[in-house]
């Protein structure tokens, strides 16, 4: 066993509902996860010491969408897109070529450094989808390699339908509810499709994801990227844990989010990649919806893992604040996985603490791309 207090901490982030922020605090962790937070003068004495100089200290970030397993990149699709032509499904299909191409140590490479920098940026927990490699090989490959580096793995073999059944969606719905689904869940603790003009209907997703419950999978939904197409109620009717995106939503939507147990995770570094307008955070919270913000890193709509700018765009245009924002990106994306042991800073948790060259929460927003994450410490699968 070996223990470490971060001690010297001006703000302590820790999202217990009666109090969110204490002040001239430290905490004290076990092999990574919190076993006592307290008063700075009353810490206990620990094998290493690790001093915040009196700057802020907030919980690790629960990215809950991510999509890290792929070769290739699409930066010319990206630059396109910044001269004005619009975000398809269809790019995906030449990230799911390339990723059939790609060897495994190709892809673990990218994978791990892909994870190393999220981690660098405050990341300690990342949901990773599978969904560019299309075949019941290579999604199962992808859930496999994912598995190396999270728990949180999920199987988007209904990502879009790939060119050698685009004359036959119906028999490439059968093989995601059949042998692939059987070939991925051993290796995924979730299932998801993406609803979209170009990818999947609400229908052809109730199919999936109820194959997938009935594997054991746990739910989770595309919806609402480019319009308001159903997605959303669907996520709920199934109880989902989360539908993400969630760009149009109608106010039918939002009621029925208001109602559910299913997390709206919205993502703005799309928005900001595609060129699309922003959710309206302000609108789901008040309604009494529950948020959470992710990146969705992949190489098509958004190629940023940072979730400190996520939360600085969420500030910025969504109309939150600093400290919503921030909730939506800890506590909220441990509810987007249904996880009560991340995202927080209480004993027992597993998330790990962030140390910022700041004195506030807020200037993650305030100081927007500028790298103030110091250390990262704790954060355990
Ligand atoms: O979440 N929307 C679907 N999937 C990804 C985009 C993947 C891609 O363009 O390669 C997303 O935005
Ligand atoms: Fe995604």
């Amino acid at each position: 066993m070996s223990s470490v207090v971060v001690a010297n901490i001006g703000e302590l982030v820790i999202f217990e509902p009666e109090r969110p922020i204490r002040h001239d605090a430290a905490v004290v962790l076990v092999d990574g996860v919190v076993q006592w937070v307290g008063d700075d003068a009353d810490a206990p004495p620990a094998d290493a010491r690790v001093d915040a100089r009196g700057g802020a200290v907030i919980p690790g970030f629960v990215d809950s969408h991510s999509h890290l397993v792929f070769a290739g990149d699409r930066a010319a699709e990206f630059e396109a897109r910044m001269a004005g032509r619009p975000y398809m499904a269809g790019g995906i299909r030449s990230t799911v070529a390339a990723t059939r191409a790609a060897s495994d140590d190709e892809l673990r490479t990218r994978l791990t450094t892909l994870v190393a920098q999220a981690r660098a940026q405050g990341t300690t927990t990342l949901e990773i989808k599978s969904g560019y490699g299309l075949t019941v090989a290579d999604e199962a490959r992808a859930l496999r390699l994912a598995r190396e580096v999270t728990d949180e793995t999920t199987f988007l073999g209904a990502h879009v339908v790939p060119a050698e059944y685009a004359s036959d969606r119906g028999a490439y719905v059968d093989l995601v509810c059949g042998d692939m689904l059987a070939a991925c869940a051993p290796h995924a603790r979730w299932v998801d499709v993406f609803i979209d003009s170009g990818a999947f209907t609400v229908d052809e997703a109730r199919r999936i994801l109820l194959a997938g419950r009935d594997a054991g999978l746990g739910l989770r939904v595309h919806a609402g990227q480019l319009a308001a197409d159903g997605g959303v109620a669907l996520a709920v009717e199934l109880g989902a844990a989360s539908v993400d995106h969630c760009t149009h939503l109608t106010d039918a939507d939002v009621d029925a989010l208001a109602d559910s147990s299913t997390v709206a995770t919205l993502l703005p570094l799309v928005e900001f990649s595609t060129r699309q307008p922003y959710p309206d955070a302000r609108r789901l919270l008040d309604a009494g919806v529950a948020i959470a913000i992710a990146t969705d890193c992949n190489p098509g709509s958004n190629f940023s893992s940072s979730m400190p700018l996520a939360l600085a765009l969420a500030v910025r245009e969504m109309g939150v604040t600093p400290l919503e924002a921030l909730a939506a990106a800890t506590v909220g994306g441990a509810r987007a996985l249904r996880r009560s042991d991340v995202g927080q800073i209480t004993v027992g948790s597993r998330g790990g603490v962030v140390l910022l060259d700041a004195p506030s929460h807020a200037w993650l927003a305030y100081r927007v791309g500028v790298p103030l994450v110091r250390e990262v410490v704790g954060g355990v699968r």
